[in-house]
Parts: C-alpha cells; structure tokens; sequence
C-alpha cells in the first residue's frame, strides 16, 4: 500500500485518489463486514436501519444505491418493497461479495463510478450512497450526476461519518480513531488500509461544508439530522 499518498490524502490528484480507494477496498472486500462490525462496535447496523426507516419507496419506484460497497444499504430496502434496484459500485472485489448476500432479480449490479453515472437523466426516484462519499475522487462532480439522474420529484438520501459538536465525545473519538489502523492490523493484517479509512474522515466536508456542495450542485432543499451529536449525518436533498 502507498502510505504517502494516505498521508497526503487531501492534496492528490483525482487519478490517484481513484487508484488508492480501488486498492484498498479491493485488499479489504472479504473482510469488509467483519471490520465494519469490530470499528464501530456494531453501530452501523443501527445507523443503516434508521438512515433506511427514513427512505420512502414503493414497487414502483426506480433507486440507486451508489457505493453499494457489499449491499447493506439495498438489503435493508428490499425489506420495504419489491422496487426497481440499482446496485452501483466502483469495485468488483465488493461487488463479488454483495452478489453473495443478495440474489434478486429486483437489483442490477452495475460497475461504474459515482462521477459517471451511466443512467438518462431524471430516472431515479431515490438515490442513496452510506459511507462511501468520502471516497469518491471528485465530490461536486458525483452531486451533479446524482442530480441528474434525480428525477424532479425525486430524493437523494446520504449517511456519512461528519463532524462532531460534542468535545467529550470528539475527544474520546480522537482517541478511538488512533486505535482503529491497530485493530486493522491484528485482524485483517491490513493496517494502512484503516490509516486511510481515519484520515478521509478527517478530510470529509462538514454538515455545513456538505450542504453547501448539495446546492452547489443544484439542490433546492436539504435537510440534515445529526446521528450521536455528528459523528454521522444523514443529508437529505430534493430539487
Ligand atoms: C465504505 S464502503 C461503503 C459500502 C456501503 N455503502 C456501506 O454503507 O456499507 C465504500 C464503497 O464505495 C465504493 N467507491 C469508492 N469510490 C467510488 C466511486 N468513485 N464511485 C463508486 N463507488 C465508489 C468502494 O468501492 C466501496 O465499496
């Protein structure tokens, strides 16, 4: 693994960006449940259920998952309803492993990245991407495309790792966060891979800072709910 370029995550170019985010994941796909379970003692599941109990679809309805990493996200959402499922990921490697856990022929898998979505404009009713923004090589290009692909009456769900308002609870993060590299090492013996994971938190935009992107991009109406005081938001956009 590159470790300057982790290092110096914020001031690479887009190409590399996109070469370091493809080699990590593909080094951590079969261990990516596993991990995500150990980093964050099990909370996601609960982020990821109440980011989806907020998801309005019905059989009708057409939706994207960008960043479907290993299908958690599209998993929760066909419990809802028997929709139209796009499953979007840049990585084969991941994709592999949420062809395992999901077998329906509700959802396409699609291989692409989020700044090149190859869909027609105004398809999607709801467009979803949880934890994987902070990846992407370009963040205002991925906006407009998912603004595009949004149709007029559509909505766009994100649920990313933000910005803490806590002081106890960003210190006892600080000092969590340093930890986590370790635990990459002793169970995936992998601890670069968790050193980028770390340091694309600390480079991601704020609530504010995010919010600001989404209109930016086009979006008239964004709303955003913070999950334990800003560890995590969840940002919802409409045009
Ligand atoms: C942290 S995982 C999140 C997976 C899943 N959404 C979840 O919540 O568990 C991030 C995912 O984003 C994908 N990814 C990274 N950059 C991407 C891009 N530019 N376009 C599409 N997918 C990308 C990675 O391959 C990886 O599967």
């Amino acid at each position: 693994m590159n470790s300057s370029l982790i290092n110096k995550l914020k001031n690479i170019s887009e190409k590399e960006k996109q070469f370091l985010v493809q080699k990590i994941f593909s080094k951590v796909s079969k261990k990516y449940d596993l991990m995500n379970d150990v980093m964050s003692l099990g909370l996601h599941r609960t982020w990821k259920s109440y980011f989806v109990d907020l998801i309005e679809i019905n059989t009708e309805s057409n939706v994207l998952d960008i960043a479907s990493g290993s299908g958690d996200i599209i998993k929760l959402l066909m419990k809802k309803a028997a929709a139209n499922f796009f499953s979007l990921d840049a990585n084969k490697d991941m994709q592999t492993q949420a062809k395992k856990k999901i077998n329906d022929k509700n959802v396409k898998f699609v291989n692409a990245f989020a700044e090149k979505l190859p869909f027609e404009k105004k398809y999607f009713d709801v467009v979803t991407v949880s934890f994987g923004m902070r990846n992407f090589s370009n963040i205002n290009k991925s906006l407009s495309q998912v603004f595009a692909v949004l149709k007029d009456s559509g909505t766009f769900y994100c649920l990313e790792f933000s910005q803490i308002n806590n002081k106890i609870l960003n210190n006892f993060y600080q000092l969590y966060s340093k930890l986590i590299p370790t635990y990459g090492g002793i169970l995936v013996n992998d601890s670069d891979s968790y050193k980028y994971l770390i340091k694309s938190i600390e480079n991601f935009p704020n609530q504010v800072e995010l919010s600001k992107k989404m209109k930016d991009a086009g979006f008239k109406k964004i709303e955003v709910l913070d999950i334990i005081d800003g560890l995590a938001s969840i940002h919802i956009a409409r045009k």
